[in-house]
């Protein structure tokens, strides 16, 4: 068992259960800040460990929070880490294929997720690695049709996709046939952190030392040199219509 803390709570974890959200699903805590600010009452849709869920509430973004996934495994350690930090009175845990087992009593200021995110033909493939695929992209189907009445009236839904995997336009129809209208559609790049005067690259040799490794100075040089070219992931903000 593997543990990860956010602030004042301590998130439990198998590194087999990790589908992203230590790392880009962490891209929710400046977004959500930026553009909802503190709220009621979160979702974590297809919650995995809970790490984007768990993080809002630890940066308190909302008094409540609500974290549900197909995989027993997970919702084991939701459960843990809503034990040994004692949230029993601010967090619900769910087993729920897609939204099939939340009560309806259940409404929400804000859904949060990286769902699975790549397309797959079969269910077959999907029971191979049900962390990646999306077979039909029937979760995402079943997710935008029983939404909304889960929302609260002014409620947003905010999910995460992968730019090399889909696009609006796989999602367009579920969301506007189900009585919901696209907010917005977007990128977002972390902030490089500069410290001290840059060199003639536009870093600093600190910055520079902190992220060399190839990866990372490979993304780095791309966001210089093609600034507006679309990142591996995008957000899509979908309200009631
Ligand atoms: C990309 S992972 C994200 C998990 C977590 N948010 C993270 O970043 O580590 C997708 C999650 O969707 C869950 N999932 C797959 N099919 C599902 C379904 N039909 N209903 C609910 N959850 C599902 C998987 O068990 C997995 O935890």
């Amino acid at each position: 068992m593997k543990h990860i803390r956010y602030n004042n709570i301590e998130v439990v974890y198998k590194e087999k259960l990790h589908g992203g959200g230590i790392r880009f699903g962490q891209q929710f805590i400046p977004i959500v800040k930026e553009r909802f600010g503190h709220v009621g009452h979160i979702f974590e849709f297809c919650a995995g460990p809970g790490f984007i869920g768990f993080s809002l509430l630890a940066n308190n973004l909302c008094d409540k929070l609500t974290v549900a996934d197909i995989n027993p495994e997970a919702v084991k350690v939701l459960s843990e880490t809503v034990k040994k930090n004692g949230l029993e009175s601010k967090v619900a845990v769910y087993l729920s294929d897609c939204l099939d087992s939340i009560p309806e009593t259940e409404k929400w200021d804000l859904v949060v997720s990286n769902p699975p995110h790549v397309f797959c033909a079969n269910e077959d493939e999907h029971k191979k690695n049900i962390i990646l695929f999306d077979p039909n992209f029937n979760i995402h189907k079943r997710f935008y049709r029983d939404i909304k009445k889960f929302l609260k009236p002014t409620g947003s839904v905010l999910l995460q996709e992968h730019t090399e995997s889909t696009n609006i336009d796989d999602f367009k129809s579920m969301i506007e046939e189900n009585g919901l209208k696209i907010v917005d559609v977007f990128t977002y790049t972390s902030p490089v952190k500069v410290i001290g005067p840059k060199n003639t690259l536009g870093f600093n040799f600190p910055t520079l030392r902190k992220i060399f490794n190839p990866f990372k100075v490979y993304r780095a040089a791309k966001r210089r040199l093609w600034p507006n070219k679309p990142r591996n992931y995008y957000f899509i903000h979908a309200k009631i219509a």
